[in-house]
Parts: C-alpha cells; structure tokens; sequence
C-alpha cells in the first residue's frame, strides 16, 4: 500500500515550521488580532508580486469574488458570465451579489472558458477561472465585446501564473485569490484577497469587508465582517517568499509526470501553459479518454495514490441549481470532460520517486483494466 496523498500540507508545515511558529507566536504576543500589522504588510508584499496598486486581504476567495461584484455595482438581474466547469464557490459568489449567473462551454484543449459557445445577454461581468493554474485566453473577452465588459479574473488556483510575463490576477477590474490551505499559497485556514489597479474600487472593498467602516463606529456603506485574519496574513507572509520556487518545483514534477505518462495511449496530458505563459500546475489534471475513469481512480485510490476529480459535476448539473435557466441548456464538452479527467497527486515536496511510483502504479492498472 502506498501512501501518497493528492495534496500533502504535513511535508510544507514540517520544513518550514519553525518559521510558521515564530510568525504566529509574534502575532500573539503582539496581540493585534484583527487588521494587525501582518494583514497590511502581506496586502503589500503581494500587492508587488501581482504587480497591482492594492490588495485588500479579506476571509475567503467566496468573499472575495461576492465583495468584488458588491463594490462594481452588480445588481439584481446583470450577468454574470462565467464557466460551467468550475468550484461551485464562483456561481454562489455571484447569486450572493444577487447578479444572475451564466455559463458558456470550454475549450476541448485546455479545459479554459470558450466565449465563442455563448450566445445569451451581453453580460456585465465576464469572470473567468483559471482553473488548475493554467491561464485563461483573455484575449477572446475584447475581441467579443470590446470594452463594454468588465472582466473580473478568479484567480483562486493561479497564485504566480501568467501571462506575457504580467501575473494572472492582475488583468480584471478587480481579481479574487483564495488561501484555502491547499492553494499554492496557502493559509493555515480559510482566506483571500482581492487584487485591483482601481483605487476606488479598493476603498470600496475595505468598507465592505469592515462593516462599511474606515472610522470605528461610523459607518458609510452596508457591509460586512469579511477581513483576512492577522494569524492568517503571518502565515501567508511566509509562504510568499517560497512561492516562486514551489511553482517551478510543480513544472518540475509535471514534467516528470509527462515524461512517464506520454506513451500511454489511453492519456491525454494537460495541455502546455501557451507561449509566453506560464501555469503554476495548482492541479496535475490527465484526461483519459478510452479508459474507465471511476474505475481507475478507484483501483488508485485502493492502493494509497490519491487521484482526485475536479470537478466530477458541472455546475450546470449541480442538484441546487436545477431550477435555474442554465440547467436547461447543453455544456457538451464540460459535460464530457468532467467524466474523463483524473488529478494526480502534485505538491511541491513529492519527490521525483512518489511521481514514478504514481505513474507506474497508473499504466499498470490501465494495462490491465483500464480499457473500456
Ligand atoms: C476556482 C475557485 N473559485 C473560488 C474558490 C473559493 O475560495 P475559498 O475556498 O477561499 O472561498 C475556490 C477554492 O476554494 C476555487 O477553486
């Protein structure tokens, strides 16, 4: 029995722990818990690394997709455009902003939002996921609709991937990040930020995440309790500094993994980052195409390998939205793809070995059952 977990924080918290102590015990004795000094100096550091004027770090990147949309003004009945393989967290951020959701199909080649598959109203908002780290084609946005969009990017999965070179979640109006733990740069619990080039959208944020406070007690806007833990922000003040070298040490093992998996004719591997880009493998996602899918991630996952699906239901077929207008409408290629793909075990400390051991344990099993 193997033992390899699709995600292992155990590993990261273990190499760099004493770091992740002194941060938090410097948090306790200083006890600023709440918009403490660690909150603002993470929203500065990463607000360089993204290469926008501000981040606002706020709880969650739900938080952050519902405040942004909040602070541009969406209101009851605008569109919201959006992909239909996705975390359901981008449909229910934007029901919660009261905007109406809409979903287009994605491409057969890199899983990414395909504009050219809707055909409804002209949305508000176009928010496309970059799902897995691999950075969306926002070009087809103004060539759709010019600048008569906003485009706000969920960048939750892509912390460091780009595109020519400029950071996704730097291109939108305004952009959500999540730290849910097991992001590439991950929290020790739930968090996020909003990124935006926009001062006056930032201000906006700031409100509506501190009760639409900038004074204590006075308040000027109806918001909400939605700030980024100072414990948190410590923690994130740490791991940003690894950031980089954790993304490339990801290509390193994707490529490992192409390397052992590219002859196997019932895999399809994800596709490559386009020129000029760069995808920082949040997820290692394969497709197979002529193979069992349910059965192999079960035989995987019986022998210890933790291959995961994301996301075995699209949202368009998700049971709470099935009075919705969108349930009604076909997503054949995100409906295909969401039976046939397969993620592998990918983290920054697996070793070369745990992805040799993956990849043989998987082509035996294709060899011997696989086939449908
Ligand atoms: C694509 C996507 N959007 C939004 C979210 C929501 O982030 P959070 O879990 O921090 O609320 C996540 C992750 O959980 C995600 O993967």
């Amino acid at each position: 029995m193997h033992q390899i977990p699709l995600v292992n924080l155990q590993r990261q918290y273990q190499q760099h722990c004493e770091e992740f102590n002194q941060a938090i015990l410097k948090t306790m004795q200083a006890c600023d818990f709440v918009l403490g000094k660690a909150v603002q100096e993470f929203e500065e550091k990463f607000a360089a690394y993204l290469g926008v004027k501000n981040v606002i770090g706020v709880a969650s990147g739900t938080d952050a997709l519902a405040l942004i949309l909040k602070a541009i003004g969406c209101k009851q009945g605008d569109v919201v455009l959006t992909q239909d393989n996705t975390f359901i967290a981008t449909t229910l951020a934007i029901l919660s902003a009261g905007a109406k959701v809409a979903l287009c199909d994605i491409s057969e080649d890199n899983y990414s939002m395909n504009l050219s598959s809707y055909n409804g109203a002209r949305p508000k908002v176009v928010m496309p996921v970059h799902l897995y780290g691999f950075p969306c084609d926002l070009t087809q946005i103004e060539q759709k609709y010019g600048n008569n969009v906003m485009l706000v990017e969920d960048t939750a999965q892509a912390h460091g991937s780009t595109i020519k070179g400029r950071r996704c979640g730097s291109f939108g109006i305004a952009n959500a990040l999540s730290f849910y733990p097991s992001k590439n740069l991950g929290a020790f619990g739930d968090a996020g930020a909003v990124a935006t080039n926009d001062d006056n959208l930032a201000q906006e944020v700031r409100y509506l995440r501190n009760w639409g406070s900038k004074t204590k007690y006075i308040h000027e806007r109806e918001g909400g309790n939605s700030r980024l833990d100072t414990m948190q922000a410590a923690v994130l003040l740490v791991k940003l500094k690894y950031l980089d070298e954790w993304n490339l040490q990801r290509n390193h093992l994707a490529n490992l993994y192409r390397k052992h998996l590219q002859a196997t004719p019932e895999i399809i591997l994800p596709p490559l980052a386009p020129e000029g880009c760069f995808q920082n493998y949040h997820l290692f996602v394969i497709r197979l195409k002529t193979a069992d899918r349910d059965s192999v991630l079960k035989q995987l996952q019986e022998q210890g390998i933790g291959a995961g699906i994301h996301y075995p239901v699209p949202i368009h077929k998700q049971k709470v939205y099935a009075n919705y207008e969108f349930a009604k409408q076909g997503f054949p290629i995100a409906s295909n793809t969401a039976q046939q793909i397969l993620s592998l075990p990918i983290y920054p400390e697996m070793t070369q070995q745990e992805v040799e051991c993956v990849c043989e344990v998987l082509t035996r099993i294709l060899e011997q059952t696989g086939r449908k």
